[in-house]
């Protein structure tokens, strides 16, 4: 039996720079991975088969086109068992069937022992699927595949990832962007000795697609203002296309006691603090 686990992705920042000819947006992201997510497991089996587990499964039922059955077919026709440990909220602006498709790329790849895919079959499973792949903190451009890695090293800080229970699906966000030629990060991100001068650095920063987001599913605006009402809050954004926004803290206790909070608030919420990794 091989595993791995599929880590949520954060999007800190997302610039929606263009838009290529086949409809695609061209994306400036400053992209971390928070220390919660799925596992994939494989086993050797004659058939290729899934089956899903864990708190989040009753949400995504098996279906032929699952990311993790795709990514399969991409390595080739054999067979395999695989579990998926389904944690993170689907369809939910963090990685997850992305990140599910990097991690069955890895233990298949490891249990036929054949080499993972070229890049351009690594991006047709998804734009995140690059990133989730490589799983560790860069800069993110083209539609998701050109990955620059950071010139120095993360600060030590923690997450609080909130979901208020609404999936958003991504086309109708880029659909309803208002421009598609927003300007870049700066060229050169600089390092950041502490969380708090990466918060001051990010808050210049933006998400281009919470605004429509938040036309879409108003319920992102509150989730927000539920995160950064939280004391030690430094920041408070949505990822990707939505709906979990993240909540960036230089300490543990403030993040575990600002999780605590919100669940108890919002018991319908799924609400995770993590540590940032990167
Ligand atoms: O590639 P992925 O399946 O994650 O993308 C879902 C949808 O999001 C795409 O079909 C496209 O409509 C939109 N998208 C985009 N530009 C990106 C990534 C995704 O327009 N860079």
């Amino acid at each position: 039996m091989t595993e791995a686990f599929a880590r949520a992705k954060i999007n800190l920042t997302l610039h929606v720079t263009g838009q290529r000819p086949d409809g695609y947006h061209l994306l400036d992201s400053l992209v971390v991975f928070a220390d919660v997510g799925d596992r994939v497991r494989a086993e050797p089996a004659e058939a290729l088969s899934l089956a899903i587990t864990g708190p989040q499964a009753a949400n995504l039922p098996v279906a032929d086109d699952n990311l993790v059955l795709r990514a399969a077919r991409t390595l080739g026709g054999q067979g395999a068992r695989l579990t998926l440990e389904k944690h993170l909220p689907v369809a939910s602006g963090i990685g997850g069937g992305s990140a599910d498709a990097a991690a069955a790329l890895v233990v298949l790849a490891r249990l036929w022992q054949v080499p993972l895919p070229d890049p351009a079959a690594v991006l047709k499973l998804g734009a995140d699927v690059p990133v989730c792949l490589e799983g560790r903190a860069v800069r993110m451009a083209g539609v998701g595949e050109i990955l620059t890695p950071l010139a120095a090293p993360l600060p030590d800080g923690w997450l609080v990832l909130a979901n208020p229970g609404v999936s958003v699906p991504t086309p109708p966000v880029f659909k309803a962007l208002a421009r598609r030629d927003n300007p870049p990060m700066p060229d050169d991100l600089p390092g950041w000795p502490s969380v708090e001068a990466m918060a001051a650095f990010l808050a210049a920063q933006r998400n281009d697609l919470e605004p429509p987001a938040i036309a879409l599913a108003p319920e992102i605006a509150r989730t927000r203002a539920a995160l950064a009402a939280q004391p030690g809050c430094l920041l408070a954004r949505m990822s990707g296309s939505g709906a979990t926004c993240f909540g960036l803290f230089a300490a543990e206790e403030a993040a575990r006691a600002a999780a605590g909070a919100i669940g108890a608030e919002q018991p319908g919420w799924w609400v995770a603090p993590a540590r940032m990794v990167g």
